[in-house]
């Protein structure tokens, strides 16, 4: 049970406080801050704990943030803990190579673990949070094991008193990744893209009726010129409303184009290939459309069943292998929205930087390309074939759409036009398909890479 014991921007959060009566100890004891009542110290901590979890979760491999946020959600935190723990995590990501960059100009060797992470969470905490410094501090050495509280202290307190951390967007990505976006989009693109890292984006937002201005008026939303709503409200989504009567969806501005672009609508079969979480299964069936939604992933489709439900859409869901699904059937419109390195998602997920590996790309573009091949073979004579990545590399981009123009010649690139499903018109290039970067609108989209297809009447 919680009771509320203050209030205000000050230690342990920023915002309301709460006691944790009766709530064992997460972990070991305050070192001692004077002025302190033990269970504001012990909710410090119990947050700050949670924060080092999750931080180990997200740095841990791909999808380790969210999962590690859901089972956050389902464990015994408070939601006072659970938001805290999520802001100094995300902040944290959001600057994790100046931090690191910061921390390697006093760090003689890599020290052992949990060192770092409980570092680059006191960093963000003082540096992008505005928490004092001697609360950063000390929560800090506290969660450290003994043997490394002397050196976790010295090394945070030699680089507080280095003074701020520079955000140049050179170092907000991961070198590799930006040496890659200097050579796909030029230096200036480059560091502009880099910067958007470090920016907390707002919540965008499907609604099932496009045309429902009350609702959008009840969620604050601001309409965008691409078709979708932004908020800037925060809290859990589950509570806003028409959540519950399946009223709207979270998707990003950009990752709502690709299924616009596919004008499938009623009387039309649409088949979704790589369907889960579902925002676009959800976008073709509120269109009319007969949709198909696939995915290998049966524990991920669960999700698109869910958002089925709540919104009241219908759909046939299949669980298995696009590449061997074995039906005859062949739809009039086709969604590819691939498996992909997910980089032009790091505005909301920026984990996604530092988990990918230069190998994956080149791994990824044999899958979208096997996926796309037998993506062809479910195209009806005369369809559409729109193909997706969210991702920033041309390899899985511009490359997989040439190599398949290539060795597919019963299809031709239908050029996207200005305007149309919503796409920025920075976004649109000469060949034809969409190369969508975070600063192509105001206040920033994912980063995505969308062509659309036609086959031959046959
Ligand atoms: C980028 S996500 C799709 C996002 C989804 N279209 C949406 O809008 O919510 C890619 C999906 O492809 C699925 N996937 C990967 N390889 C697959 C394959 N060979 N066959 C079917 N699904 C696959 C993954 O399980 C993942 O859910």
């Amino acid at each position: 049970m919680q009771r509320s014991v203050g209030a205000g921007r000050s230690w342990p959060y920023r915002f309301r406080l709460h006691s944790h009566a009766g709530q064992p100890l997460a972990v070991g004891a305050l070192s001692g801050q004077a002025g302190l009542v033990t269970e504001t110290a012990n909710t410090a901590l119990i947050a700050r704990a949670a924060a080092l979890k999750l931080l180990e979760a997200a740095l841990g491999g791909r999808s380790g943030l969210d999962d590690a946020l859901n089972a956050a959600g389902q464990g015994r935190l408070s939601d006072q803990d659970r938001s805290f723990a999520r802001a100094v995590v995300m902040a944290t990501l959001r600057h994790l190579g100046p931090i690191d960059r910061a921390l390697d100009t006093r760090l003689k060797k890599e020290p052992p673990k949990p060192s770092r992470d409980l570092l680059r969470l006191g960093l963000a905490q003082a540096f992008y949070l505005d928490t004092p410094a001697f609360a950063a501090v000390d929560t800090t050495v506290s969660l450290a094991p003994k043997p490394l509280r002397g050196l976790v202290n010295a090394v945070l307190r030699g680089v507080l008193r280095d003074g701020p951390i520079s955000d140049d967007p050179e170092a907000l990505a991961p070198p590799w990744l930006f040496a890659r976006w200097q050579a796909a989009y030029g230096e200036e693109q480059a560091r502009t893209i880099a910067a958007s890292i470090a920016l907390e984006p707002d919540t965008d937002i499907t609604l099932r009726d496009p045309g429902d201005a009350e609702l959008a008026a009840e969620l604050e939303g601001e309409p965008l010129s691409s078709g979708s709503l932004r908020t800037a409200k925060r809290g859990d989504i589950v509570t806003w409303p028409g959540f519950a009567d399946g009223r709207w969806w979270i998707q990003d501005a950009a990752a709502a184009i690709p299924a616009r672009l596919l004008e499938a609508g009623s009387g039309q079969t649409a088949l979704d290939l790589c369907a889960a979480p579902g925002g676009k299964t959800l976008q073709l069936a509120a269109a009319g459309a007969k949709v198909t939604a696939l995915d290998r992933s049966a524990e991920r489709l669960r999700r698109v069943t869910a958002g089925l439900k709540r919104t009241g859409l219908g759909a046939e869901v299949i669980a298995t292998d696009a590449v061997k699904w074995v039906d005859q059937r062949t739809f009039d419109a086709v969604l590819l929205d691939a498996p992909c390195s997910a980089t032009g998602t790091f505005r909301r997920h920026p984990d996604v930087l530092w988990n990918a590996r230069p190998g994956d790309i080149a791994s990824l573009a044999v899958a979208q390309a096997d996926l796309l091949d037998s993506a062809s073979h479910r195209v009806a004579s005369g369809g559409r074939l729109v193909y997706s990545v969210c991702s920033l590399e041309p390899e899985e981009g511009e490359a997989q759409a040439k190599g398949f123009l290539a060795s597919h010649p019963e299809f031709t690139l239908e050029p996207i036009a200005a305007g149309e499903g919503g796409a920025p018109s920075a976004s649109l290039c000469p060949e034809g398909w969409l190369r969508i970067l975070p600063h192509h609108a105001p206040g920033g989209l994912d980063g995505f890479f969308v062509a659309r297809l036609r086959r031959a009447k046959a």
